[in-house]
Protein backbone atom coordinates (compact mmCIF):
# COMPACT_ATOMS: atom_id res chain seq x y z
CA UNK A 1 0.00 0.00 0.00
CA UNK A 2 1.30 3.74 -0.68
CA UNK A 3 1.94 5.44 1.92
CA UNK A 4 -0.16 9.58 1.66
CA UNK A 5 2.16 11.93 1.25
CA UNK A 6 3.62 14.69 3.82
CA UNK A 7 1.09 17.45 4.73
CA UNK A 8 2.45 21.16 5.78
CA UNK A 9 1.04 23.32 7.52
CA UNK A 10 1.72 26.95 7.04
CA UNK A 11 4.80 28.51 9.31
CA UNK A 12 3.42 30.24 12.08
CA UNK A 13 0.69 27.45 12.80
CA UNK A 14 0.65 27.15 16.42
CA UNK A 15 1.15 23.50 18.51
CA UNK A 16 0.37 23.49 21.66
CA UNK A 17 -0.82 20.70 24.24
CA UNK A 18 -3.33 21.06 26.88
CA UNK A 19 -4.37 20.49 30.62
CA UNK A 20 -6.89 21.69 32.94
CA UNK A 21 -6.37 22.58 36.81
CA UNK A 22 -8.49 20.11 38.45
CA UNK A 23 -7.31 17.19 36.10
CA UNK A 24 -2.99 17.85 37.09
CA UNK A 25 -2.48 20.17 39.74
CA UNK A 26 -3.17 18.41 42.79
CA UNK A 27 -2.47 20.23 45.78
CA UNK A 28 -6.47 20.22 46.59
CA UNK A 29 -5.80 22.26 49.78
CA UNK A 30 -2.87 24.03 49.87
CA UNK A 31 -2.22 28.01 49.97
CA UNK A 32 -5.51 28.70 51.02
CA UNK A 33 -7.41 26.57 47.62
CA UNK A 34 -10.81 25.86 48.73
CA UNK A 35 -12.98 23.20 47.88
CA UNK A 36 -14.80 23.36 43.91
CA UNK A 37 -17.57 21.05 43.04
CA UNK A 38 -15.25 18.01 41.69
CA UNK A 39 -13.61 17.76 45.23
CA UNK A 40 -17.25 17.32 46.10
CA UNK A 41 -18.86 15.10 43.42
CA UNK A 42 -15.25 12.60 43.83
CA UNK A 43 -16.69 11.66 47.07
CA UNK A 44 -20.16 11.10 46.53
CA UNK A 45 -20.05 7.50 46.27
CA UNK A 46 -19.97 5.83 42.88
CA UNK A 47 -19.74 9.70 41.40
CA UNK A 48 -16.05 8.21 40.19
CA UNK A 49 -14.49 5.09 39.60
CA UNK A 50 -12.66 4.26 42.17
CA UNK A 51 -13.77 6.93 44.22
CA UNK A 52 -10.69 8.69 43.03
CA UNK A 53 -10.33 12.77 43.48
CA UNK A 54 -7.87 15.58 42.38
CA UNK A 55 -6.21 15.54 45.61
CA UNK A 56 -2.64 15.22 44.10
CA UNK A 57 -3.53 14.23 40.17
CA UNK A 58 -0.06 14.99 38.25
CA UNK A 59 1.66 16.99 41.32
CA UNK A 60 1.75 19.88 38.54
CA UNK A 61 1.48 22.45 41.17
CA UNK A 62 4.92 21.10 42.77
CA UNK A 63 6.15 20.19 39.53
CA UNK A 64 5.47 22.85 36.99
CA UNK A 65 8.95 23.85 36.40
CA UNK A 66 10.09 20.34 35.03
CA UNK A 67 6.74 20.44 33.14
CA UNK A 68 7.82 23.30 31.25
CA UNK A 69 10.93 21.80 30.55
CA UNK A 70 9.58 19.15 29.51
CA UNK A 71 7.01 21.17 26.61
CA UNK A 72 9.94 22.68 25.88
CA UNK A 73 12.05 19.36 25.01
CA UNK A 74 8.73 18.40 23.41
CA UNK A 75 8.80 21.61 21.00
CA UNK A 76 5.23 22.67 21.99
CA UNK A 77 4.85 26.59 21.36
CA UNK A 78 2.27 26.88 23.67
CA UNK A 79 0.64 25.37 26.66
CA UNK A 80 -3.03 25.45 27.48
CA UNK A 81 -3.92 25.41 30.78
CA UNK A 82 -7.00 26.39 33.47
CA UNK A 83 -6.94 28.45 36.20
CA UNK A 84 -8.71 27.06 39.28
CA UNK A 85 -11.26 29.73 40.71
CA UNK A 86 -11.17 28.44 44.03
CA UNK A 87 -7.35 28.96 44.33
CA UNK A 88 -7.69 32.12 43.27
CA UNK A 89 -11.14 33.53 44.89
CA UNK A 90 -11.58 30.86 47.63
CA UNK A 91 -14.99 30.09 49.32
CA UNK A 92 -15.86 32.88 46.10
CA UNK A 93 -14.57 35.71 48.24
CA UNK A 94 -11.67 37.82 47.93
CA UNK A 95 -8.34 37.24 45.85
CA UNK A 96 -6.03 34.76 47.48
CA UNK A 97 -2.68 35.96 46.63
CA UNK A 98 -0.85 33.01 47.45
CA UNK A 99 -2.98 30.79 44.94
CA UNK A 100 -2.97 33.38 41.80
CA UNK A 101 1.16 33.43 42.74
CA UNK A 102 1.18 29.64 41.38
CA UNK A 103 -0.28 31.08 38.22
CA UNK A 104 2.51 34.03 37.89
CA UNK A 105 5.39 31.93 38.34
CA UNK A 106 3.91 29.13 35.67
CA UNK A 107 3.34 31.95 33.35
CA UNK A 108 7.31 33.34 34.00
CA UNK A 109 8.46 29.43 33.76
CA UNK A 110 6.60 29.73 30.42
CA UNK A 111 7.67 32.80 29.06
CA UNK A 112 11.24 31.52 29.73
CA UNK A 113 11.21 28.71 28.10
CA UNK A 114 9.21 30.50 25.01
CA UNK A 115 5.89 28.59 25.26
CA UNK A 116 2.63 30.80 24.82
CA UNK A 117 0.59 30.98 27.56
CA UNK A 118 -2.81 30.25 26.71
CA UNK A 119 -5.24 30.58 30.04
CA UNK A 120 -9.01 29.34 30.05
CA UNK A 121 -10.64 30.99 33.33
CA UNK A 122 -12.97 28.25 33.32
CA UNK A 123 -12.53 24.43 33.23
CA UNK A 124 -15.59 23.36 35.75
CA UNK A 125 -14.00 23.85 38.89
CA UNK A 126 -16.72 25.84 40.57
CA UNK A 127 -15.99 27.08 43.96
CA UNK A 128 -18.26 25.04 46.09
CA UNK A 129 -19.32 27.86 47.88
CA UNK A 130 -21.40 29.14 44.61
CA UNK A 131 -23.20 26.22 44.14
CA UNK A 132 -24.12 26.05 47.48
CA UNK A 133 -25.83 29.50 46.71
CA UNK A 134 -27.60 27.57 43.43
CA UNK A 135 -24.35 27.67 41.22
CA UNK A 136 -24.75 28.33 37.44
CA UNK A 137 -28.77 27.96 37.78
CA UNK A 138 -28.02 30.83 39.83
CA UNK A 139 -28.05 34.29 37.63
CA UNK A 140 -25.44 35.89 40.40
CA UNK A 141 -22.63 33.15 39.38
CA UNK A 142 -22.18 34.94 35.64
CA UNK A 143 -21.54 38.03 37.33
CA UNK A 144 -19.24 36.50 39.74
CA UNK A 145 -17.25 34.76 37.45
CA UNK A 146 -16.80 37.87 35.52
CA UNK A 147 -15.20 39.39 38.57
CA UNK A 148 -13.30 36.39 38.97
CA UNK A 149 -11.96 36.90 35.27
CA UNK A 150 -11.01 40.18 35.88
CA UNK A 151 -8.80 38.75 39.51
CA UNK A 152 -7.09 37.07 37.17
CA UNK A 153 -6.40 39.38 34.12
CA UNK A 154 -4.79 41.86 36.92
CA UNK A 155 -2.48 39.33 37.96
CA UNK A 156 -1.28 38.07 34.88
CA UNK A 157 -2.87 40.24 31.92
CA UNK A 158 0.55 42.11 31.27
CA UNK A 159 1.78 38.22 30.33
CA UNK A 160 -0.81 36.36 29.03
CA UNK A 161 -2.47 37.44 25.25
CA UNK A 162 -4.62 34.39 24.82
CA UNK A 163 -7.97 34.41 26.83
CA UNK A 164 -10.41 31.79 26.97
CA UNK A 165 -13.53 32.32 29.07
CA UNK A 166 -15.04 28.69 29.37
CA UNK A 167 -14.16 25.34 27.83
CA UNK A 168 -17.02 23.05 27.05
CA UNK A 169 -20.03 24.84 28.43
CA UNK A 170 -21.91 21.58 27.50
CA UNK A 171 -20.32 19.60 29.67
CA UNK A 172 -21.00 21.72 32.53
CA UNK A 173 -24.39 22.40 31.63
CA UNK A 174 -25.68 19.45 30.60
CA UNK A 175 -23.05 16.82 32.25
CA UNK A 176 -23.65 18.87 35.15
CA UNK A 177 -27.17 19.57 35.36
CA UNK A 178 -29.07 17.28 33.03
CA UNK A 179 -27.34 14.01 32.72
CA UNK A 180 -25.98 14.05 36.30
CA UNK A 181 -22.37 12.62 34.93
CA UNK A 182 -20.24 15.02 36.14
CA UNK A 183 -20.29 17.68 38.91
CA UNK A 184 -22.34 19.00 40.32
CA UNK A 185 -24.55 15.85 39.56
CA UNK A 186 -27.53 17.25 39.25
CA UNK A 187 -30.42 15.28 37.04
CA UNK A 188 -32.32 18.45 36.53
CA UNK A 189 -33.90 18.23 32.83
CA UNK A 190 -34.37 21.60 31.40
CA UNK A 191 -32.71 23.24 34.18
CA UNK A 192 -29.38 22.47 32.05
CA UNK A 193 -30.46 25.10 29.41
CA UNK A 194 -30.75 27.83 32.69
CA UNK A 195 -27.23 26.48 33.48
CA UNK A 196 -26.08 26.83 29.44
CA UNK A 197 -27.66 30.31 29.66
CA UNK A 198 -25.98 31.47 32.42
CA UNK A 199 -22.74 30.30 31.15
CA UNK A 200 -22.96 32.20 27.86
CA UNK A 201 -23.62 35.22 30.24
CA UNK A 202 -20.59 34.59 32.23
CA UNK A 203 -18.76 34.30 29.13
CA UNK A 204 -20.38 37.43 27.91
CA UNK A 205 -19.73 39.09 30.76
CA UNK A 206 -16.12 38.32 31.29
CA UNK A 207 -15.16 39.07 27.93
CA UNK A 208 -16.61 42.67 28.18
CA UNK A 209 -14.57 43.19 30.87
CA UNK A 210 -11.51 41.77 29.73
CA UNK A 211 -12.44 44.11 26.51
CA UNK A 212 -12.79 47.03 28.78
CA UNK A 213 -8.98 45.89 30.14
CA UNK A 214 -7.67 46.30 26.64
CA UNK A 215 -7.53 42.38 25.41
CA UNK A 216 -7.28 42.10 22.07
CA UNK A 217 -6.56 40.31 18.72
CA UNK A 218 -2.95 42.14 18.87
CA UNK A 219 -1.61 42.12 14.69
CA UNK A 220 1.74 42.24 16.47
CA UNK A 221 1.48 39.38 18.83
CA UNK A 222 -0.01 36.49 17.13
CA UNK A 223 -2.18 33.82 18.90
CA UNK A 224 -3.86 36.42 21.07
CA UNK A 225 -7.10 37.80 22.07
CA UNK A 226 -10.21 36.54 23.97
CA UNK A 227 -12.50 33.84 23.05
CA UNK A 228 -14.51 30.76 24.15
CA UNK A 229 -13.83 26.55 23.63
CA UNK A 230 -17.43 24.55 22.91
CA UNK A 231 -17.27 20.82 21.80
CA UNK A 232 -18.57 19.94 19.34
CA UNK A 233 -20.11 16.43 17.62
CA UNK A 234 -21.16 16.18 14.14
CA UNK A 235 -24.56 14.50 14.41
CA UNK A 236 -25.29 11.99 11.80
CA UNK A 237 -29.12 10.57 11.00
CA UNK A 238 -28.08 6.98 11.03
CA UNK A 239 -30.43 6.40 8.38
CA UNK A 240 -30.73 9.32 6.42
CA UNK A 241 -33.87 8.35 4.47
CA UNK A 242 -35.80 7.67 8.10
CA UNK A 243 -37.88 10.95 9.32
CA UNK A 244 -37.36 9.78 12.97
CA UNK A 245 -33.41 9.50 13.02
CA UNK A 246 -33.14 12.61 10.70
CA UNK A 247 -35.36 14.67 13.80
CA UNK A 248 -33.15 12.46 16.46
CA UNK A 249 -30.35 13.48 14.98
CA UNK A 250 -31.24 17.44 14.20
CA UNK A 251 -32.49 17.58 18.71
CA UNK A 252 -28.85 16.59 19.18
CA UNK A 253 -26.84 18.65 17.09
CA UNK A 254 -29.20 21.54 18.57
CA UNK A 255 -28.91 20.64 22.07
CA UNK A 256 -24.96 19.93 21.56
CA UNK A 257 -23.88 22.53 18.54
CA UNK A 258 -26.06 24.92 18.43
CA UNK A 259 -27.29 25.68 21.69
CA UNK A 260 -23.73 27.35 21.91
CA UNK A 261 -23.28 28.47 18.49
CA UNK A 262 -26.53 30.28 17.82
CA UNK A 263 -26.43 32.83 20.91
CA UNK A 264 -22.76 33.28 20.06
CA UNK A 265 -22.70 34.22 16.68
CA UNK A 266 -26.19 34.54 15.97
CA UNK A 267 -27.23 36.70 19.15
CA UNK A 268 -30.53 33.52 18.97
CA UNK A 269 -31.51 30.41 20.30
CA UNK A 270 -31.94 27.93 17.77
CA UNK A 271 -36.25 28.20 17.18
CA UNK A 272 -36.25 24.38 17.17
CA UNK A 273 -34.68 24.22 20.22
CA UNK A 274 -36.69 26.77 21.67
CA UNK A 275 -39.92 24.80 20.27
CA UNK A 276 -38.83 21.26 21.68
CA UNK A 277 -37.67 22.76 25.55
CA UNK A 278 -39.61 25.70 26.11
CA UNK A 279 -42.65 24.24 27.64
CA UNK A 280 -40.85 21.64 29.93
CA UNK A 281 -40.58 21.87 33.88
CA UNK A 282 -37.83 23.33 35.88
CA UNK A 283 -37.52 24.04 39.52
CA UNK A 284 -38.96 27.53 40.57
CA UNK A 285 -39.85 28.31 36.75
CA UNK A 286 -42.40 28.40 34.42
CA UNK A 287 -39.70 27.52 31.29
CA UNK A 288 -36.18 27.87 30.89
CA UNK A 289 -36.25 30.48 29.08
CA UNK A 290 -37.35 32.93 31.93
CA UNK A 291 -33.67 32.99 32.70
CA UNK A 292 -33.17 35.40 29.36
CA UNK A 293 -33.10 39.12 30.12
CA UNK A 294 -33.59 41.38 27.82
CA UNK A 295 -29.95 42.67 26.74
CA UNK A 296 -28.45 39.11 27.42
CA UNK A 297 -28.02 37.93 23.96
CA UNK A 298 -26.32 41.00 22.76
CA UNK A 299 -23.68 40.50 25.74
CA UNK A 300 -23.59 36.99 25.10
CA UNK A 301 -22.88 37.76 20.75
CA UNK A 302 -20.28 40.24 20.93
CA UNK A 303 -17.82 39.51 18.43
CA UNK A 304 -14.94 37.37 19.95
CA UNK A 305 -11.42 36.79 18.39
CA UNK A 306 -10.60 33.60 18.77
CA UNK A 307 -13.39 30.04 18.68
CA UNK A 308 -11.69 27.44 19.82
CA UNK A 309 -12.66 23.63 18.58
CA UNK A 310 -12.48 20.59 20.87
CA UNK A 311 -13.28 17.05 18.81
CA UNK A 312 -13.12 13.88 19.69
CA UNK A 313 -15.76 12.01 17.59
CA UNK A 314 -18.91 12.42 15.45
CA UNK A 315 -21.91 10.15 16.10
CA UNK A 316 -24.46 8.04 14.18
CA UNK A 317 -28.13 8.50 15.86
CA UNK A 318 -31.27 6.82 15.68
CA UNK A 319 -34.53 7.83 16.96
CA UNK A 320 -35.82 4.29 17.50
CA UNK A 321 -34.10 1.23 19.72
CA UNK A 322 -31.27 -0.72 17.06
CA UNK A 323 -28.83 -3.11 17.47
CA UNK A 324 -25.89 -1.67 17.04
CA UNK A 325 -26.79 0.95 20.29
CA UNK A 326 -23.26 1.88 21.64
CA UNK A 327 -23.41 1.71 25.15
CA UNK A 328 -22.22 4.34 26.83
CA UNK A 329 -19.66 3.75 29.37
CA UNK A 330 -20.65 7.05 31.58
CA UNK A 331 -22.38 4.71 33.93
CA UNK A 332 -19.35 2.52 34.78
CA UNK A 333 -19.90 3.10 38.57
CA UNK A 334 -22.90 2.02 39.18
CA UNK A 335 -24.49 5.10 40.04
CA UNK A 336 -27.90 6.07 37.41
CA UNK A 337 -27.30 8.97 35.68
CA UNK A 338 -29.73 10.47 33.01
CA UNK A 339 -29.85 11.13 29.24
CA UNK A 340 -27.83 14.90 28.90
CA UNK A 341 -30.02 15.68 25.86
CA UNK A 342 -32.91 17.39 27.90
CA UNK A 343 -35.59 15.11 26.29
CA UNK A 344 -33.91 13.07 24.46
CA UNK A 345 -34.80 9.28 26.06
CA UNK A 346 -35.78 8.22 23.18
CA UNK A 347 -32.41 8.89 21.42
CA UNK A 348 -29.63 5.72 20.08
CA UNK A 349 -26.48 6.73 19.49
CA UNK A 350 -25.35 3.60 17.36
CA UNK A 351 -21.94 2.02 16.61
CA UNK A 352 -20.87 2.19 13.01
CA UNK A 353 -18.28 -0.64 13.07
CA UNK A 354 -15.53 1.99 13.24
CA UNK A 355 -12.22 1.24 15.36
CA UNK A 356 -12.73 2.83 19.20
CA UNK A 357 -10.94 4.60 21.91
CA UNK A 358 -10.25 3.42 25.27
CA UNK A 359 -13.62 5.75 26.03
CA UNK A 360 -15.84 3.48 23.48
CA UNK A 361 -15.64 6.81 21.05
CA UNK A 362 -15.40 5.73 17.66
CA UNK A 363 -12.60 7.25 15.66
CA UNK A 364 -13.47 9.38 12.72
CA UNK A 365 -11.58 11.75 11.53
CA UNK A 366 -12.99 12.83 8.38
CA UNK A 367 -15.95 14.29 11.10
CA UNK A 368 -13.29 16.89 12.28
CA UNK A 369 -13.53 18.28 8.58
CA UNK A 370 -16.97 18.40 7.98
CA UNK A 371 -17.13 19.84 11.70
CA UNK A 372 -14.69 22.79 10.41
CA UNK A 373 -16.58 23.48 7.26
CA UNK A 374 -19.67 23.39 8.56
CA UNK A 375 -18.58 25.91 11.03
CA UNK A 376 -17.06 28.09 8.04
CA UNK A 377 -20.34 27.79 6.09
CA UNK A 378 -22.76 28.71 8.46
CA UNK A 379 -21.58 30.90 11.14
CA UNK A 380 -19.41 33.95 10.74
CA UNK A 381 -17.04 32.48 12.90
CA UNK A 382 -13.45 34.04 14.01
CA UNK A 383 -10.22 32.36 13.53
CA UNK A 384 -10.42 28.81 14.27
CA UNK A 385 -8.06 26.55 16.98
CA UNK A 386 -8.59 23.29 17.53
CA UNK A 387 -8.28 23.49 21.02
CA UNK A 388 -8.71 19.52 21.88
CA UNK A 389 -8.12 16.39 20.33
CA UNK A 390 -6.50 13.45 21.23
CA UNK A 391 -7.61 9.81 22.63
CA UNK A 392 -7.98 7.26 25.53
CA UNK A 393 -5.61 4.11 25.01
CA UNK A 394 -4.68 1.33 27.64
CA UNK A 395 -1.07 2.11 27.03
CA UNK A 396 1.48 -0.87 28.25
CA UNK A 397 4.72 0.39 30.02
CA UNK A 398 7.44 -1.89 28.72
CA UNK A 399 10.03 -3.25 31.21
CA UNK A 400 12.18 -0.85 30.13
CA UNK A 401 9.90 2.00 31.21
CA UNK A 402 9.25 3.23 27.89
CA UNK A 403 5.67 3.48 26.39
CA UNK A 404 4.89 2.79 22.66
CA UNK A 405 1.17 3.75 21.66
CA UNK A 406 1.00 3.36 17.88
CA UNK A 407 -2.51 3.82 17.92
CA UNK A 408 -2.15 6.74 19.60
CA UNK A 409 -0.02 8.28 16.65
CA UNK A 410 -2.24 7.37 14.26
CA UNK A 411 -4.82 8.77 16.06
CA UNK A 412 -2.87 11.79 15.88
CA UNK A 413 -1.66 11.51 12.05
CA UNK A 414 -5.26 10.88 10.76
CA UNK A 415 -6.83 14.13 12.61
CA UNK A 416 -4.08 16.18 11.76
CA UNK A 417 -4.48 15.38 8.29
CA UNK A 418 -8.30 16.00 8.58
CA UNK A 419 -7.59 19.18 10.13
CA UNK A 420 -5.06 19.89 6.84
CA UNK A 421 -7.87 19.17 4.58
CA UNK A 422 -10.26 21.64 6.37
CA UNK A 423 -7.89 24.41 6.27
CA UNK A 424 -7.10 23.47 2.34
CA UNK A 425 -11.15 23.94 1.46
CA UNK A 426 -10.26 27.39 2.72
CA UNK A 427 -11.22 27.36 6.72
CA UNK A 428 -8.91 29.72 8.73
CA UNK A 429 -7.40 27.14 11.37
CA UNK A 430 -4.29 28.70 13.44
CA UNK A 431 -2.99 26.34 15.62
CA UNK A 432 -4.30 22.74 17.48
CA UNK A 433 -4.08 21.54 21.09
CA UNK A 434 -3.04 17.63 22.10
CA UNK A 435 -5.72 16.55 24.56
CA UNK A 436 -3.61 15.97 26.71
CA UNK A 437 0.30 16.64 27.75
CA UNK A 438 -0.32 14.18 30.35
CA UNK A 439 -2.15 11.50 31.64
CA UNK A 440 -4.34 12.93 33.87
CA UNK A 441 -7.33 12.51 35.89
CA UNK A 442 -10.52 12.11 33.56
CA UNK A 443 -13.13 13.22 35.40
CA UNK A 444 -15.94 10.48 36.20
CA UNK A 445 -13.59 7.69 34.95
CA UNK A 446 -10.86 9.09 37.52
CA UNK A 447 -7.47 7.91 36.82
CA UNK A 448 -8.33 4.83 34.62
CA UNK A 449 -8.30 6.57 30.95
CA UNK A 450 -5.33 7.73 29.74
CA UNK A 451 -5.00 10.92 27.23
CA UNK A 452 -1.65 11.89 27.65
CA UNK A 453 1.26 12.00 24.91
CA UNK A 454 3.57 11.67 28.57
CA UNK A 455 3.09 8.57 30.68
CA UNK A 456 2.32 9.64 34.27
CA UNK A 457 3.34 6.82 37.38
CA UNK A 458 0.78 8.13 39.40
CA UNK A 459 2.54 6.45 42.23
CA UNK A 460 6.09 8.05 41.49
CA UNK A 461 4.76 11.04 39.39
CA UNK A 462 7.66 10.14 36.97
CA UNK A 463 6.95 11.23 33.46
CA UNK A 464 7.35 9.44 30.57
CA UNK A 465 7.03 10.43 27.36
CA UNK A 466 5.08 8.03 24.85
CA UNK A 467 5.91 7.20 21.15
CA UNK A 468 2.93 9.66 20.34
CA UNK A 469 5.03 12.52 22.05
CA UNK A 470 8.41 11.72 20.08
CA UNK A 471 5.83 12.11 16.76
CA UNK A 472 3.89 14.76 17.56
CA UNK A 473 7.42 17.30 18.88
CA UNK A 474 8.32 16.07 15.25
CA UNK A 475 5.06 18.00 13.79
CA UNK A 476 5.85 20.87 16.30
CA UNK A 477 9.42 20.83 14.88
CA UNK A 478 8.43 20.72 10.82
CA UNK A 479 5.63 22.06 11.01
CA UNK A 480 4.44 18.96 8.87
CA UNK A 481 3.11 15.43 8.89
CA UNK A 482 5.63 13.12 8.03
CA UNK A 483 4.73 10.61 5.18
C1 LIG B 1 -12.79 17.48 27.12
C2 LIG B 1 -12.41 18.16 28.38
O1 LIG B 1 -12.20 19.53 28.17
C3 LIG B 1 -11.23 17.53 29.09
O2 LIG B 1 -11.22 18.01 30.38
C4 LIG B 1 -11.36 16.02 29.02
O3 LIG B 1 -10.38 15.38 29.78
C5 LIG B 1 -11.29 15.58 27.57
N1 LIG B 1 -12.40 16.16 26.85
C6 LIG B 1 -11.35 14.08 27.35
O4 LIG B 1 -12.57 13.59 27.75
Amino acid sequence: MSRPDAVEFPPGFLWGAATAAYQVEGAAAEDGRSPSIWDTFARVPGAVIGGHTGDVACDHYHRYAADVALMEELNLGAYRFSVSWPRVRPDAGPVNPAGLAFYDRLVDELLAHDVLPWLTLYHWDLPQALEDAGGWTNRDTAYRFAEYALSVHDALGDRVGAWTTLNEPWCSAFLGHTGGQHAPGRQEGANGLVAAHHLLLGHGLAAAELRSRGVVADTAKPHSGLGITLNFTVADANDPSDEVDVDAARRVDGLFNRVFLDPLFRGSYPADVLADTEAMPVPGRSSWTDAIQDGDLEVISAPIDVLGVNYYNGNAIAGRPHPDELVSNENETGRTTSTPYVGCEDVIFVGRGLPRTAMDWEVQPEGLTRLLVRLDEEYDVPPLYITENGAAYDDEVAADGSVDDPERVAFIDAHLRALHAATEAGVDVRGFFQWSLLDNYEWAFGYTKRFGIVHVDYDTQVRTPKSSARFYAAVAASGSVPP
